[in-house]
């Protein structure tokens, strides 16, 4: 589904990404570790149109897609719930759903409706809350939020970036359960995580980025069985 080849970001002149390559296929979960300011993010911005790649290329179902705008890319089916979740604060709950399916409401507002509920019957507290300023809201529900609220553009690929950050434990194990839902419904998913060791757990691969390079990667069964892996590119004990 996706195919990154030979993707290299710059900031100035600090090199954030150096020739990544990594590939998607549908159906997977997919992770993308590393510690921090390895570059896990700025991959997904290259991927999703925030950041314009130095060199590389990026396919979806072999289409390019290197250096399209965000708005397009998402248009084509890959939904990007960005570090930080980044709701808008001032909106209530349900309009930020409402406008995670901008391109559906004009064609079928009955079928943004049905994705709202959807979307109630996974995160009932958004239900009990439709109404709250988003910005009012818990991390773990704006969390929640952002999640949903890119699921309502019925993504085929959903791109996350470190959906456990700040999170209590339940709220981890939470988000982590709906990941292995959205999974076993078919849906496409990149994850990017510092929690290595949950990332590998719910994944089908794993690349692990150090240096803005791709260092090692395999089946996330078999990282995960590798102590010398563990310690020494994820600092796991
Ligand atoms: N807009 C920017 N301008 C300049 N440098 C940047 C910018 N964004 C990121 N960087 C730098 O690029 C490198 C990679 O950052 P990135 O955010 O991709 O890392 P990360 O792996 O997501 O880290 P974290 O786990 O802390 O989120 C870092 O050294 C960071 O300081
Ligand atoms: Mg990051």
């Amino acid at each position: 589904m996706l195919q990154v080849s030979g993707l290299s970001v710059n900031y100035g002149h600090a090199r954030a990404l150096v020739d990544v390559s990594l590939h998607v296929n549908a159906g997977e979960v997919v992770a993308v570790v590393g510690r921090n300011g390895a570059g896990k993010t700025t991959l997904l911005r290259a991927l999703t149109g925030l950041v314009k790649p130095r060199a590389g290329e990026v396919m979806l179902n072999g289409m390019p897609i290197t250096c399209l705008p965000a708005h397009k890319i998402v248009g084509m089916g890959v939904s990007h719930v960005p570090q930080g979740r980044q709701v808008f604060g001032d909106q209530t709950v349900e309009d930020n759903l409402t406008l995670g399916a901008y391109m559906t409401v004009r064609k079928s507002p009955k079928r943004v409706k049905e994705l709202i509920e959807r979307e109630y019957e996974r995160f009932p507290r958004l239900k009990e809350r439709r109404s709250q300023h988003a910005g009012t809201l818990s991390g773990g529900e704006q969390q929640m939020l952002a999640m949903s609220r890119a699921l309502m553009s019925e993504p085929k690929l959903l791109v996350l970036d470190e959906p456990s950050m700040g999170l209590s434990p339940l709220f981890v194990k939470h988000i982590f359960d709906t990941i292995m839902e959205l999974k076993k419904a078919g849906t496409t998913i990149l994850i990017v995580e510092q929690l290595a060791l949950a990332a590998l757990s719910i994944s089908d691969r794993s690349y692990v980025l150090q240096m803005g390079s791709v260092c090692l990667e395999g089946e996330s069964s078999t990282l995960l069985e590798d102590d010398k892996v563990l310690k020494m590119y994820l600092g796991a004990s």
